[in-house]
C-alpha cells in the first residue's frame, strides 16, 4: 500500500466523541479530487491502520477531511487520532471507493446512522451540487450525537430527514414509509452499525432489487478457524501454487509467487487486495464486494476469501 504524508491543518470537536481532522499533503502538493463516498486507509501515530470515509467536498483537490469517533474498545487507533494537533503528520492511502454513486440512477436514497453519516456527507454534497434527485435519512441517538447535522441543515435542508432519538422499533416503519412509491431507477446507499444496516437492507429489499442497494461496511466478518478451511490451488501468471488450510491466498502469492498485491486491513473490509478471478469458484468471506459482485464471481479479496473449486486462476485487478 503506498501512503502519502499528510499534515493536520484543523481539528474540530464535532461532538463529545467525534473529532474531524482537515488534512493537506505535507509536501504542499494538491491531494486531488476524489469520488463521493470514498474512504482512505489512515495510519496514525500508533501505526494502526483504520479506514475513514472522506467527508470534505469531493471536488476540493487541496484538502481532505475525516471524522474520527473515539471507540470505547479502541486498541489505540482512534485515541491516537484524537490526540493529534494542528501541524502533526500522519499517513493516508489514496482514496478508494466501495460505495460509488450509480450513474444511471434516477433517484438516490441515503440512509445513515451515527458516524455512518460520513460517507453520506460527501455523496450528498456531490448529488446536491450536480442537481441529482436524492433524500438523506439520518438517524442519531441524540442531537449531540448527530455530527454534521448543522451543516446538513444549512446545505441540504430540503433533502434532509433527521430522525433524532427515534426508538429502534420505529426505524423500520419510518424507512418503509420513506421507501414507498420510490421513483424508477432508485438506488439506496447505507452506512451505520451492522445491526442498523441489516434492518435497512431488509426493508430496502421489499422495495428495491438487490443490485440497487449499496452498503458501506468497515466491520470485518468473523472468519472460520483454519481447521475449517479446505486446501486448494491458485494459478497466477501461468504457475500453480498450493494454498494450505492455514494460509491466505495473498500470503502464498506474495511469498511464493513474488506477486505485488497490496494489502491494508487484511480483514476483508478495505478492498485493497482485490484480484480478478479468471477461472474457479471463489468462496467470498469479505465485507467489501457487493452481493452482485460476489454472485458474478469475477473478483475476490485475497486476504480472507478462499475457493470452493480445487483451482482458482487469478490475475491482478
Ligand atoms: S487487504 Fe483489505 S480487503 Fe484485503
Amino acid at each position: 500500500m503506498s501512503l502519502i504524508d499528510v499534515r493536520v491543518t484543523e481539528v474540530i470537536d464535532e461532538s463529545p466523541t467525534v473529532k474531524s481532522l482537515r488534512l493537506v499533503r505535507a509536501d504542499g502538493r494538491p491531494l486531488g479530487v476524489y469520488q463521493a463516498g470514498a474512504h482512505v486507509d489512515c495510519v496514525g501515530p500508533t501505526a494502526i491502520t483504520r479506514q475513514y470515509s472522506l467527508c470534505s467536498t469531493p471536488e476540493d483537490p487541496d484538502s481532505y477531511t475525516i471524522a474520527v469517533k473515539r471507540e470505547t474498545d479502541s486498541r489505540g487507533g482512534s485515541d491516537a487520532l484524537h490526540a493529534l494537533r494542528v501541524g502533526d503528520v500522519i499517513q493516508i492511502s489514496e482514496p478508494r471507493n466501495l460505495i460509488g454513486i450509480d450513474p444511471d440512477a434516477g433517484h438516490h436514497v441515503l440512509v445513515a446512522a451515527g458516524i455512518g453519516i460520513t460517507p453520506m456527507l460527501s455523496i450528498a454534497r456531490y448529488l446536491d451540487v450536480h442537481g441529482h434527485d436524492f433524500d438523506l435519512h439520518y438517524f442519531a441517538r441524540t442531537e449531540t450525537d448527530a455530527v454534521f447535522l448543522g451543516l446538513l441543515q444549512e446545505k441540504v435542508p430540503h433533502k434532509l430527514h433527521a430522525h433524532i432519538s427515534v426508538p429502534r422499533t420505529d426505524q423500520a416503519p419510518i424507512l418503509r414509509k420513506a421507501l414507498a412509491a420510490l421513483p424508477a431507477r432508485s438506488h439506496l446507499y447505507m452506512c451505520g452499525p451492522e445491526e442498523f444496516m441489516d434492518k435497512v437492507a431488509a426493508v430496502a429489499q421489499e422495495a428495491l432489487p438487490t443490485e440497487s442497494i449499496h452498503r458501506e461496511n468497515f466491520h470485518a466478518n468473523e472468519q472460520p478457524s483454519a481447521d475449517e478451511n479446505t486446501e486448494f490451488d491458485v494459478e497466477f501468471e501461468d504457475e500453480t501454487y498450493h494454498v494450505p488450510a492455514d494460509r491466505t491466498i495473498v500470503s502464498v502469492l506474495q511469498d511464493e509467487a513474488g506477486a505485488e498485491v497490496d494489502t491494508s486491513c487484511e480483514e476483508g473490509i478495505c478492498g485493497t487486495c482485490i484480484m480478478t478471478v479468471l477461472e474457479g469458484d471463489p468462496e467470498h468471506r469479505d465485507n467489501v464486494l457487493t452481493a452482485a459482485e460476489k454472485e458474478a464471481g469475477e473478483t475476490i479479496t485475497v486476504c480472507v476469501s478462499r475457493s470452493r473449486s480445487p483451482l482458482l486462476r487469478l490475475d491482478y485487478f
